[in-house]
């Protein structure tokens, strides 16, 4: 697929990337209601739990409330998990905290990551907010284990705070006897869904204009399409508006509508 259509549509950027600045999220009120309870979970150095769909903004919602986050003041750690062990996440772990250690040795990591912490604090004044996100994807005894990283000084100290974002799944990991340590420690839960028709339509008209295009492109039609085919998701939103613009431009049609949107949906999944 040729890049004409964004000649025909005068878009200065390929439209609905991934690639968007912080500045150019859109402050939907799912997203700012993410960042309110992030910042209590920061706050009081508990566990916050942020789940969702595939493709409907966790990730975008997360940076978006880490950036906000004042660097002289906070040592933010970002975390994609794995499916490995706990070993697997404690290796990731010293990686974030630019600990560099040749030991496999886990009491000597959990050891130096806890030290590793303590200074931060006590030392350099700094706090400390761990996230992790596909956490829906890590294996039980790393749930079962996790709490035990946050404990300072006989646990007295909530010095770690910790995000875990995931699919749905992740609550379900959660209810687990062996997660329970963990999930006592959690205070805020924040779920993000599809949007609506009218969130659709505003998200379209956010990405034009990120691409340099005020006119909206959409008709109604195509916007009902999008809002259908996607489920309210943006990701897959993003996908077939970009395809739908590509099937307009090549018929010429300065207007994107539901049969252009159907075509770009026989090309993703
Ligand atoms: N608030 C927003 N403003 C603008 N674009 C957004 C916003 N939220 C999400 N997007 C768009 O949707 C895409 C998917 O969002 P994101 O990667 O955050 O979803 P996710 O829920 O983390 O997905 P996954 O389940 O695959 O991890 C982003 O690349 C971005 O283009
Ligand atoms: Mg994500």
């Amino acid at each position: 697929m040729n890049d004409n259509y964004r000649t025909f549509f005068a878009l200065n950027k390929e439209p609905f990337g991934t690639d968007i600045r912080v500045t150019e999220i859109l402050k939907t009120s799912e997203l700012m209601d993410i960042k309110n309870r992030f910042d209590y979970v920061t706050r009081i150095g508990a566990i916050g739990i942020v789940t969702g769909e595939v493709g409907s903004g966790k990730s975008t919602a997360l940076r978006y409330a880490l950036e906000k986050l004042h660097p002289s003041e906070y040592r933010t750690l970002y975390i994609t998990a794995s499916s490995g062990s706990i070993m697997e996440f404690y290796r990731q772990f010293v990686y974030a905290l630019d600990i560099h250690l040749s030991s496999n040795s886990k009491i000597i990591m959990v050891r130096m990551i806890k030290k590793e912490i303590t200074d931060l604090i006590c030392d350099k004044k700094m706090k400390i907010v761990l996230i992790v996100d596909e956490a829906s994807v890590m294996r039980l005894e790393v749930f079962a284990e996790l709490h035990t990283i946050c404990q300072f000084e006989k646990d007295s100290k909530p010095w770690l705070p910790i995000i875990l974002a995931g699919q749905n799944n992740l609550i379900d990991k959660l209810t687990y006897r062996s997660s329970q340590p963990l999930a006592s420690r959690v205070v805020a839960k924040s779920h993000l869904e599809g949007v609506n028709l009218n969130g659709m339509e505003n998200y379209l008209k956010h990405h034009l204009t990120i691409a340099g295009v005020d006119q909206m492109l959409f008709d109604p039609t195509a916007v009902t399409a999008i809002h259908q085919g996607s489920g309210g998701l943006f990701r897959k939103a993003n996908h077939l508006a970009r395809g739908a613009l590509i099937a307009a431009a090549d018929q010429q049609s300065s207007q994107v509508n539901a049969e252009h949107v159907r075509l770009a949906a026989t090309e993703i999944f």
